[in-house]
């Protein structure tokens, strides 16, 4: 097994930190991609145990974190509203919860980096207290929608405001006296979602949040295992979804076991499925089915993907979410088409999916995930650059894609990954599947969620 570190992109730090790119060229992966890889913990849950352990009461031990640019301003962020977290330095935490009302009101400036889950869900936990803070982030982060959590906050009776009229970060908040409201999102999105039931636990009254989809219910999972009581629609219904919560005193969050993260594996998944006489194991890697989206779509394309819940794994005993082993083998792939009611249980995997359609006999459509146009980068223009760079035929649409596939492979050429993790990973992969060469302008990025992502590849083609 490869622990999934040590690799340079690593000590990056951050997207933007540093002066020189650092361009990397992918090439064909001859003889395949093969082993046994415990991808990094999962960036989603990371946020959250650091952000619920902060006001929970007494010490919160944590497992499996990952210790990743995102997560790390994370940890610096709860520090500086005086939480006391004790870090050897590796996946193992311990945060001494100190309640909402023992934090303290940060000093400075909160910097996010690159952490959008940061900045949506960190002003849920503030609005429950009068403290005053400032949030802020990259290049990236002040492009990035705020409204959706600045209006809803305000309507709790937060004071919230931001950069025109808090459309954007920097954000400042004071928090204090809220109301439970009852919101309607327009987008499905989790870290809205989450943000309101953060501050839903502090507020009079109770907090109804409805999605028009199925985001990710990590945090909804985490309350239930904190012992607060969490009313929501039945799971795995399709359409629309709603959760409610009760104002809380006080709760004790359990050790939070964190799984390899879904997102990052599928990384590897995917070039496993595209790269000729591969077949790759991802171990502990997260089976939320609120996050395994792509693994039904792939399978639908006729991939060779097997999913093997850990056993015991049914009952949530140890941890709050459940976990697996995915292993992947090279696939002839059909073209498929995905619809808005898949898009949110695949949202961060459409960069990697759309080079598994690349290798697909036929086209396929992508449509309504005009919601990938304000993640790290604009998603849907950075894929269509992409797959167009390597020689593959795509059309863009306002929502989506059609991707022309390209069974026999593509030549390669040149990827600008914007400064957007997953674009920088899905042209690796790209690379390692294409007949000559593929040349990522800058994969620093990568140390956003996935330390270690060449060294990782590396091993596999040493298999
Ligand atoms: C996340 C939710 C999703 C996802 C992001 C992580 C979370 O964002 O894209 O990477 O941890 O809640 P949206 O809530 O904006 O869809």
């Amino acid at each position: 097994m490869l622990p999934g570190t040590g690799s340079p992109e690593q000590k990056a730090g951050s997207a933007e930190s540093g002066s020189a790119k650092r361009p990397v060229t992918f090439r064909t992966a001859h003889g395949g991609l093969h082993g046994e890889v415990r991808v990094p913990g999962d960036k989603s849950l990371s946020h959250r145990a650091l952000l619920l352990g902060a006001v929970a009461t007494g010490p919160v031990p944590i497992s499996g974190f990952l210790r990743a640019a995102d997560t790390l301003s994370t940890l610096a962020a709860i520090r500086s509203l005086g939480v006391t977290v004790e870090d050897g330095g590796g996946e193992e935490l311990l945060v001494r919860g100190r309640g909402w009302e023992g934090l303290s009101e940060p000093e400075d400036v909160i910097d996010v980096g690159n952490a959008g889950t940061l900045i949506r869900l960190l002003p849920g936990i503030l609005a429950g207290i009068d403290r005053f803070a400032v949030l802020t982030g990259d290049a990236s982060i002040r492009r990035r929608p705020m409204e959706r959590i600045v209006r809803p906050l305000a309507a709790m009776g937060a004071a919230v405001s931001g950069r025109e009229g808090g459309r954007y970060a920097p954000l400042a908040l004071r928090g204090g006296n809220l109301r439970g409201i009852e919101h309607r999102m327009e987008v499905s999105s989790a870290q809205v979602k989450s943000c309101l039931l953060f501050a839903g636990l502090r507020a009079e009254g109770g907090t109804t949040v409805i999605d028009p989809g199925a985001s990710r219910d990590h945090t909804e999972r985490l309350l239930e295992f904190a012992g607060i009581s969490v009313k929501r629609s039945p799971q795995g219904a399709p359409g629309e979804t709603w959760v409610r919560v009760e104002p809380v005193d006080s709760f004790r969050l359990p050790a939070v076991r964190i799984p390899a993260d879904t997102s990052s594996a599928a990384f590897l998944a995917v070039a496993a499925l595209v790269v000729p006489g591969s077949e790759v194991s991802l171990v502990q890697v997260g089976l939320n089915p609120t996050r395994t989206g792509l693994f039904r779509v792939l399978r639908r394309m006729g991939a060779r993907l097997e999913i093997a819940p850990d056993a015991g794994e049914s009952s949530r005993a140890s941890g709050p979410e459940p976990m697996g082993t995915v292993r992947a083998h090279s696939s002839e792939l059909r073209a498929t088409d995905v619809g808005p009611e898949e898009v949110p249980g695949m949202i961060d995997e459409l960069p990697i999916w759309a080079v598994a359609a690349a290798k697909a006999v036929g086209t396929s459509r992508l449509r309504g995930a005009a919601e990938l146009r304000v993640k790290e980068s604009d998603r849907i223009s950075g894929m269509a650059e992409l797959l167009r760079g390597i020689g593959v035929e795509v059309f863009e649409y306002q929502d989506g894609l059609d991707i022309v596939g390209r069974p026999q492979g593509w030549p390669g050429g040149t990827v600008e990954a914007r400064v957007d993790h997953r674009l920088a990973m899905a042209g690796a992969v790209a690379g390692l599947a294409s007949s000559g060469q593929v040349t990522v302008d800058d994969m620093r990025s990568a140390a956003v969620s996935f330390p270690g992502f060449i060294a990782t590849i590396e091993s596999l083609q040493a298999g």
